[in-house]
């Protein structure tokens, strides 16, 4: 039986998850998981929060369309706002929606609905501005309010034209996909390896996963001229803005579009029934494999925009459309290996080596196997018959175990670490394997001084994610103390950048060698302790060296354990992983080495006095200028807990656009209540207090 805590904890779990993932292929266009694992993920979140409606997140996926831009590219904020679409995966979804969509509109039995039915192209949205006919401006969709400008790039797009018939509105926006055809896509990925080949290292060559990430990372370029040289093209599917519209049904405002001059597909048709929408999908599935872009699904949108303007909009998803996906593509084949990969944070993962065959195209090789539970529900063992599927276009999974003889040994997971051979554990509650091996796994090693460089930690700018693997990869740093034991010779010889940039890097990390205890601490990545953890702990410690003591102490002494248990914001898990840390020797010795280079400075608990110093403060509901994170940290820094509940010890809540039942329950309680602005102003008064 699922608990509500079970249901809250799993909610918290998958919303940090997925906007993971939202980064990874929004930001980066550098997904790490397949579409379908994807979707997998929503549709649990929508699960659980359909089942428990109270836990509902402010920062619920569901409530998101994508990421928040956080490249280098000017931001653009869209005049409407650009949505997402609600999915379907069965003929029965796609009857569901039309009679909701007869529920919503109290329509006769008999009134015909039309629809229209298109291919759902797997590319980038973008947003195209025409003022007084002339393509003022583009951009990409963003987190659906707030987009990237891509206006010096789409000039190299095709099916974009640069102006309007005299017969257009004076404000019309086209909305559609950019994307890359299958076979242009296929030549870049050949031309940049070739490219990395002759620059005689092809170990770095940036091939890309797939024809959407590569038409991603070619528009969103801050310099244009590198998407002058990639194949990108616009389909439209339908417009944001517009002053005028040249029709009142979907279909005739497309067939506009068209004449217009913008580029379209013969897909798209207009059906009088769900019993021709779903022929114009079977249609569509057919042709998929052949035509020159890549399609995951079909969408239907209400024809009559009478309709869809009362349909409106529920979430991220209009009410008048759905996406109907198309179920995974599969084959079967022989499982010949499961290899175990170590990830940067210790994580273990077990893949399934596969005899090769192919799937909707693809020659496939390899799939993911997630981790121990998935094996065993699996029973895997190398030489079984497995039923695989690729959906999306990233990484395939094993759907069902096609052998099913008894008795057999099941295959056992590894002790040791494949890598180092430290030993392999499992906390409890949880389904990873870590390797113990902490700062001497080689696979941990460099995402350990990534981290310890970030800027949330040292800050060491000019030694970022690509200058550590090369130097680690050269043998110039291993440990964190190596960073500070660069020389320019070592430097010099290194790169055609020079020696500005050599004396740059050396004088950037010198001045790191007294760092904020804080940014330290949180810099040696250990487990659970985050940026907030590694504040708590030093103002009970006060210095780096003493809690380094009290934590050797505590694995021995249950009273120090206990002291470390007792500090607020900290609890067992952090003491556990904590004291771990110091009793492994080798990270000890990493330590030692790294106090001989740098000095932390003390904690300095620099509180400043204001109305809501040592009260509790929630924060919900869409903050618009400022991050979570930082509302947080100003709450922190004026002597404020943040908590993220409302009960009757709330003294505070701070709601922003979209607050839900947390709003509600503070004004139940009596608890006060107020916006940004009021934030902002209290923030702003204490500032002055200093
Ligand atoms: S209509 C108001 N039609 O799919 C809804 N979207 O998963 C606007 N997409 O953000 C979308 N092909 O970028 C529509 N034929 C099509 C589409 C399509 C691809 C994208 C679109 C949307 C995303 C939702």
């Amino acid at each position: 039986m699922l608990t509500e805590a079970d249901a809250a904890a799993e909610l918290e779990r998958l919303a940090a998850e997925i906007a993971h993932h939202n980064r990874l292929y929004h930001d980066q266009d550098a997904p790490e998981i397949s579409d379908a694992d994807y979707d997998a993920l929503m549709q649990r979140n929508a699960a659980l929060e359909a089942r428990f409606p109270s836990l509902v997140r402010d920062d619920s996926p569901s409530r998101k369309v994508g990421a928040t831009p956080s490249g280098p590219l000017a931001k653009v904020r869209h005049a409407r706002p650009m949505l997402s679409l609600d999915n379907g995966f069965s003929d029965e979804d796609v009857e569901e929606f039309v009679q909701r969509v007869r529920r919503f509109l109290r329509l006769r039995d008999d009134e015909p609905v039309a629809l229209t039915a298109e291919p759902k192209i797997d590319g980038l949205s973008c947003s195209l501005r025409y003022e007084r006919r002339r393509l003022v401006q583009a951009a990409t969709r963003g987190d659906g309010t707030i987009g990237e400008d891509v206006t010096p790039n789409i000039a190299f797009v095709t099916g974009v034209p640069q102006t309007l018939p005299d017969t257009a509105p004076d404000i019309f926006e086209v909305r559609g996909e950019v994307y890359m055809a299958k076979s242009d896509f296929a030549a870049l990925n050949q031309r940049l390896l070739e490219a990395a080949r002759a620059a005689g290292d092809e170990r770095k060559a940036r091939q890309f996963a797939n024809p959407r990430n590569a038409a991603a990372g070619s528009l969103r370029q801050k310099d244009a001229s590198v998407t002058a040289t990639r194949p990108l093209r616009f389909i439209y599917h339908g417009w944001g803005e517009a002053a005028a519209l040249p029709g009142d049904t979907q279909s005739a405002v497309m067939d506009a579009l068209d004449a217009w001059g913008f580029a379209t597909t013969p897909l798209r048709v207009r059906c009088d029934d769900v019993a021709e929408a779903l022929a114009q999908y079977r249609r569509i599935e057919t042709l998929r494999a052949d035509l020159e872009y890549d399609i995951d699904g079909v969408v239907y949108k209400v024809d009559r925009l009478d309709w869809q303007e009362r349909l409106g909009q529920i979430g991220r998803a209009p009410r008048w459309a759905l996406a109907h996906k198309f179920p995974a593509q599969q084959a079967q084949t022989t499982l010949r290996a499961i290899d175990i990969q170590v990830g940067r944070t210790g994580k273990l993962t077990p893949v399934a080596r596969l005899e090769p065959v192919t799937v909707g195209g693809v020659v496939v090789t390899n799939a993911t196997l997630h981790n121990a539970d998935e094996i065993e529900r699996l029973g895997a063992r190398p030489g079984d018959r497995v039923l695989i599927q690729r959906a999306g276009d990233v990484i395939p999974q094993i759907v069902e175990n096609l052998t099913r003889e008894e008795p057999r040994d099941a295959w056992t997971f590894p002790t040791h670490c494949p890598v180092c051979d430290s030993t392999v554990e499992r906390e409890e509650g949880e389904v990873d394997y870590r390797c113990t091996g902490g700062l001497i796994c080689a696979a941990q090693r460099v995402e350990r001084l990534i981290h310890f460089c970030s800027r949330g930690a040292l800050d060491i700018r000019g030694l970022g994610l690509q200058q550590i693997e090369d130097f680690f990869h050269d043998g110039l740093i291993h440990a964190p103390a190596d960073i500070f034991r660069l020389t320019e010779e070592q430097l010099l010889p290194r790169k055609k950048k020079g020696d500005v940039w050599a004396a740059n890097l050396l004088q950037a990390i010198n001045e790191k060698r007294t760092p904020d205890p804080v940014r330290f601490l949180f810099g040696l990545g250990i487990r659970h302790v985050g940026a907030i953890t590694a504040r708590d702990l030093l103002r009970a410690f006060g210095t780096v060296e003493r809690i380094a003591e009290v934590a050797t102490a505590a694995n021995e002494d249950p009273q120090a354990r206990a002291e470390i248990e007792a500090i607020s914001g900290v609890g067992p898990a952090v003491a556990e992983a904590l004291i771990d840390f110091f009793a492994e020797p080798h990270n000890r010795v990493a330590w030692d080495d790294l106090l001989t280079e740098v000095q932390p400075l003390p904690f300095v608990n620099e509180v400043r006095q204001s109305e809501v110093s040592g009260k509790t403060v929630v924060f919900t509901g869409t903050l618009e200028t400022m991050s979570r994170d930082e509302a947080k940290a100003q709450a922190e820094q004026l002597g404020a807990r943040v908590s993220g509940s409302v009960s009757a010890k709330t003294d505070l809540v701070v709601a922003g656009p979209g607050a839900g039942s947390k709003e509600k329950k503070a004004k139940e309680l009596g608890v006060r209540v107020i916006d940004e602005a009021g934030w902002v102003a209290i923030v702003t008064a204490a500032a002055g207090s200093l």
